[in-house]
């Protein structure tokens, strides 16, 4: 693993993450310390990127769970594949005692590994494990992770006990639909990721869209900037993410934009916003008094 906080940045830079100082001391002490990382934040301000990156930048496979509501732990451990067993089964009738058949049955090889079971299992360095939108899993859920994390193991009541032979570097996101269990938190080291400041911003669009101009990025991050600001923010449903402040630089490109202007912002909201009401809400007065305050900055 890099030795230092500053060969993290840099090394994340180098897979094209750009981190604030913060979120790579917490990425970093997660690393030192073998301590799950919970990232909490609004949509698509680089929670889910940081775990790939982090992957990247230490030649770790990336194993990925995405949580939804009704997630069991069938899907995000293990399950026996039925139906192979069922056809060892009818291929071996009658042929051996049942005791044996049953041990045929529950077998390794007709075992389907999950995400988690995967992560114990992953031959060194170890994985990366992204339990991605955590906030969406149930409860009951929630509480099966905390042991998994307390232990880094699992038994199969088939099979025996399997432990992490090499403790998987485990990021945990939230987009807080809802707060999460307090000893999941405790178990975890956290970090609350917030929107970029405006460099950072500037440094992700021109290293994402290089064939944007000097001059079109700077735009695009000051005006995305300015319109999470606004007094205006408040009432939208959904800020736009540094997801959003990409894609519209490649559509203003696409659209051999030079400069930002209010007709171009209007036509270009339904890549800012993907609400109706937020679109609306970007009227042509605010999208004027943004640009305006831009160029004064
Ligand atoms: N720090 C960053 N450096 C580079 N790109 C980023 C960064 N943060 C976000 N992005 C870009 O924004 C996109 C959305 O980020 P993502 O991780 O999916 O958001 P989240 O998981 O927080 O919803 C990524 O695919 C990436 O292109
Ligand atoms: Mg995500």
């Amino acid at each position: 693993m890099p030795p230092t906080i500053d060969a993290l940045v840099a090394a994340l830079e180098g897979a094209g993450y750009f981190a604030d100082r913060r979120l790579a001391t917490a990425a970093f002490l997660a690393l030192k310390l073998q301590r799950p990382l919970l990232l909490e934040g609004e949509p698509g301000v680089g929670k889910t990127e940081l775990a790939k990156s982090l992957a990247q930048v230490l030649g770790r496979e990336l194993l990925r769970l995405q949580c939804y509501d009704g997630l069991e732990q069938r899907e995000a451990l293990y399950e026996w594949n039925y139906a192979a067993q069922l056809l060892h089964l009818r291929a071996t009738e009658g042929q051996a005692p049942a005791e044996d058949i049953e041990r045929e049955v529950y077998q390794p090889r007709y075992l389907i590994r999950r995400p988690l079971l995967q992560a114990l299992q992953a031959p060194p360095p170890g994985a990366v494990l992204l339990i991605d939108e955590i906030d969406r899993a149930d409860e009951p859920f929630e509480a099966f992770l905390l042991e998994y994390l307390g232990e880094y193991q699992v038994s199969i009541p088939e099979l025996g006990t399997v432990r992490a032979a090499c403790t998987p570097v485990t990021i945990l996101t939230s987009n807080r639909t809802r707060e999460l269990n307090d000893a999941v938190k405790r178990r975890c080291l956290y970090h609350w990721l917030d929107y970029p400041e405006r460099e950072r911003e500037l440094a992700i669009v021109r290293a994402r869209v290089p064939e944007a101009s000097a001059a079109l990025a700077v735009q695009v991050a000051a005006f995305v900037g300015q319109l999470r600001r606004t007094p205006h923010a408040a009432h939208f449903q959904r800020a736009p993410g540094i997801a959003e402040s990409v894609e519209w630089a490649r559509a203003l490109v696409a659209l051999d934009t030079l400069t930002l202007d209010p007709e171009v912002v209007q036509d270009t909201a339904g890549i800012l916003f993907k609400q109706r009401e937020d679109v609306a809400a970007l009227t042509s007065v605010l999208t004027a008094e943004l640009l305006h305050e831009e160029a004064q900055s």
